[in-house]
């Protein structure tokens, strides 16, 4: 290894600029403030800009304070207006967090056609749109990191268009992978498990949830959004620079439990004195 590359900055963000959607909240916001304590300049984008300007308030004092944007992702004018301040405030980005997005139950027997268009426009033509916006102003490159779900590999009943809509996020990062690979941009998609945040704590507020859900991760835990915050920021990164079409599942191994879902007396481990 050389010396160069024995930094404390490993991952090289100091000074790098990042549009983050969603950012006023949940994961969205854990993001930005990982990239900001990384030494990035951020810009947060969301449609509710309660959470970011709290965040630009914490960073106003240090010379990274970031750009707040008022961005409703799923609105074609709304996204260029974003696309043109964050060009006014950084003039160029090396990458794009896509994380906002919305879930709204229903089983498809009865979800209303609005509902189902309504997640749809959100969770992926939203993201296309920021995807090919944003991606003018990478001029030198850049790096694409999109939050899908585990539930883009599971149907998940009486969830709408979310499962399809996270499915598509996964196809839409590889076809934008293979388009904007020859100019020096990446696409990467995180499919993040059980994460607490203010989309899933109305199911944590019930008794032994989070129990029964510690029990299904090989992790035996929920995850924080730090943790899927940290697998973005790596795959931001150059180190990352090979990568690039993947998709990382980041879920303390709760897909990979499916098998200890089917009931097998006898099997049961054994409990260590
Ligand atoms: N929490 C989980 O367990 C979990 C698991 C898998 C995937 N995800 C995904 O992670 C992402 C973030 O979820 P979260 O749990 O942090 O949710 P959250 O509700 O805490 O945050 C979502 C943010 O997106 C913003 N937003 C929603 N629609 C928008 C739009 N059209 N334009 C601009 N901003 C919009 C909201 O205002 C909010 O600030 C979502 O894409 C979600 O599907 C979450």
């Amino acid at each position: 290894m050389s010396a160069e590359n024995k930094t404390e900055n490993w991952l090289g963000m100091a000074g790098k600029k990042y549009a983050v959607t969603g950012a006023g909240s949940g994961i969205g916001y854990s993001i930005a403030e990982t990239l900001l304590a990384a030494g990035a300049r951020v810009a947060l984008l969301d449609r509710n800009t309660e959470g970011a300007e709290k965040l630009r308030e914490l960073y106003s004092s240090t010379g990274q304070e970031p750009v707040v944007l008022q961005c409703d992702i799923s609105d074609p004018a709304s996204v260029d207006q974003a696309v043109q301040g964050v060009c006014e405030a950084f003039g160029d980005l090396d990458g794009l967090v896509n994380c906002a997005g919305m879930l709204r139950p229903a089983s498809i027997r009865d979800v209303e056609l609005d509902e189902w268009d309504a997640v749809l426009r959100t969770n992926l033509t939203g993201y296309m749109l920021c995807s090919r916006e944003f991606a003018n102003l990478m001029s030198n490159g850049g790096s694409m990191v999109h939050i899908a779900s585990v539930a883009a590999h599971h149907p998940q009943t009486h969830s709408g268009a979310y499962s399809a809509s996270k499915a598509g996020i996964t196809l839409l990062s590889r076809q934008i992978a293979a388009e904007y690979g020859p100019e020096g941009i990446r696409s990467n998609v995180i499919c993040p498990g059980m994460i607490r945040t203010a989309l899933s704590e109305p199911f944590y507020q019930q008794p032994d949830i989070k129990e029964q859900r510690e029990a299904m991760t090989a992790s035996r835990r929920i995850g924080a959004p730090q943790d899927i915050a940290n697998a973005v920021t790596f795959l931001l990164s150059d180190r990352a620079g090979y990568i690039n079409g993947a998709e990382l599942t980041v879920d303390g191994g709760m897909e990979t439990m499916l098998m200890d879902l089917i009931p097998r007396p006898g099997f049961t481990a054994k409990k260590s004195a």
